[in-house]
């Protein structure tokens, strides 16, 4: 509420509160690489329009004269009380963005309380990440290693560093086409900026021939070489939970059969995302995805969303549409690339109160009470 009340005294904020208006303020700041490779996504770019039209379609219905003078944004998630049904996306190679890279971000979400899901490609190794974030609520994301012992060594360095969830992500078995990236041979993996877990693992180092220090280009394609395994089926799932004893969620769902099939191995969760539309282009809008998941394992699993979420309102739908919880992605990135830590706080706090006055003025108390019933959806 600070930026709310500040502004009613007439203290303009250092960055917009209009969250949609940080990506081309970055791209002044910073430049068209970093940035095309943040905005860019697959193909023609018609699923990250997708998603931005499937939450604009769908049009809140705000119900009058309940008492929302007391409210409350918490909720429960995967057995653990979060201040807002929200966490901030796992995002690779931050550092193109600031130097101050996934601590500065991981320290913002900490000082706001939201979860920091941090992704197996970041520019920093998980340890440091760790040790930014005290005890605060973090989240590890597994890109699963064609490499089983590098997977497993991944998993053991996250629980050692006190990662409680694990995020595995299903939707990049391989880098989808991305026009921005190509044309520009823009692939911070490429370069090296990607790879600290991997670069700092024992068990990657085994697998080269000759130190990182001596021959970083071939470190780099061994990387690439390894990253995920397109040859995963269901049945390898349980080979996560043999080596993971904490929540598990399955990243990248978007169709109700394989919600079940989650369900099914035992998995605690699943994120409906098109990995905000950067892997399948012509893929199905996240948000029109979550309704189907929602009622298919709604029950059994927790249906977390991401993809799309630009606004508090945006949140809102998203739990009317059946998710317990959102994942933030490239807002809260282009307030790392604006203002670091500061911008990325800024990020959350003005999405948090958005939510919080969407939540009110449309006659909700918290998102408990959130439900299809709060949405119409338009043809237009
Ligand atoms: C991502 N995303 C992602 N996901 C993941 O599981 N591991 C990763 O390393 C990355 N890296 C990554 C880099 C960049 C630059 C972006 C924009 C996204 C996907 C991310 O977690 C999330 O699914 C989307 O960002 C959500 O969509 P919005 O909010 O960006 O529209």
């Amino acid at each position: 509420y600070e930026i709310y009340l500040n502004g009613m005294t007439g203290a303009v904020p250092r960055l917009p509160t209009d969250l949609s208006r940080l990506e081309e303020l970055t791209e002044r700041r910073l430049g068209p690489g970093p940035v095309g490779y943040v905005a860019g996504s697959a193909g023609d770019g018609s699923t990250a329009r997708a998603n931005r039209a499937a939450l604009e379609r769908r049009r809140i219905v705000p119900r009058m004269l309940r008492d929302v003078h007391e409210r409350d944004l918490s909720v429960e998630v995967l057995g653990r009380s979060l201040p807002a049904p929200v966490a901030l996306a796992p995002v690779g190679v931050l550092s193109i963005m600031h130097p101050g890279a996934e601590p500065a971000a991981a320290r913002a979400a900490a000082a706001q309380g939201v979860p920091f899901v941090l992704s197996s490609a970041s520019s920093t190794p998980m340890e440091e990440v760790a040790a930014a974030m005290g005890d605060a609520e973090r989240w590890f994301q597994l890109y699963w290693s064609k490499d089983r012992e590098v997977a497993r060594s991944f998993l053991g360095r996250a629980r050692a560093a006190g990662f409680s969830v694990l995020v595995v992500t299903l939707d990049t078995p391989l880098l989808a086409w991305r026009p921005r990236d190509l044309d520009r041979a823009y692939l911070p993996f490429l370069h090296g900026v990607g790879t600290a877990n991997y670069f700092t693992d024992p068990a990657f180092r085994a697998g080269l021939a000759r130190p990182v220090q001596e021959d970083p280009n071939a470190a780099v394609m061994h990387f690439v070489n390894l990253f995920s395994d397109p040859g995963n089926t269901w049945p390898d799932l349980a080979f996560l939970r043999e080596h993971w004893d904490g929540p598990i969620v399955l990243k990248g769902v978007l169709h109700p059969d394989d919600a079940r099939l989650a369900a099914d191995a035992g998995m605690d969760g699943v994120v409906v995302s098109n990995h905000g539309g950067r892997q399948v282009a012509g893929s199905v809008a996240a948000a029109d995805a979550l309704p189907r998941v929602a009622a298919a394992v709604g029950d059994r699993l927790t249906v977390l969303f991401d993809s799309g979420v630009r606004s508090g309102d945006d949140v809102f739908k998203a739990l009317a549409l059946g998710a317990r919880a959102v994942l933030l992605g490239r807002p809260y990135v282009y307030g790392l690339g604006l203002d670091g830590q500061p911008g990325v706080e800024h990020v959350i706090r003005c999405l948090l109160a958005e939510l919080d006055l969407t939540l009110a003025l449309s006659g909700h108390a918290g998102p408990a009470t959130v439900g299809p019933a709060d949405l119409e959806e338009t043809t237009g």
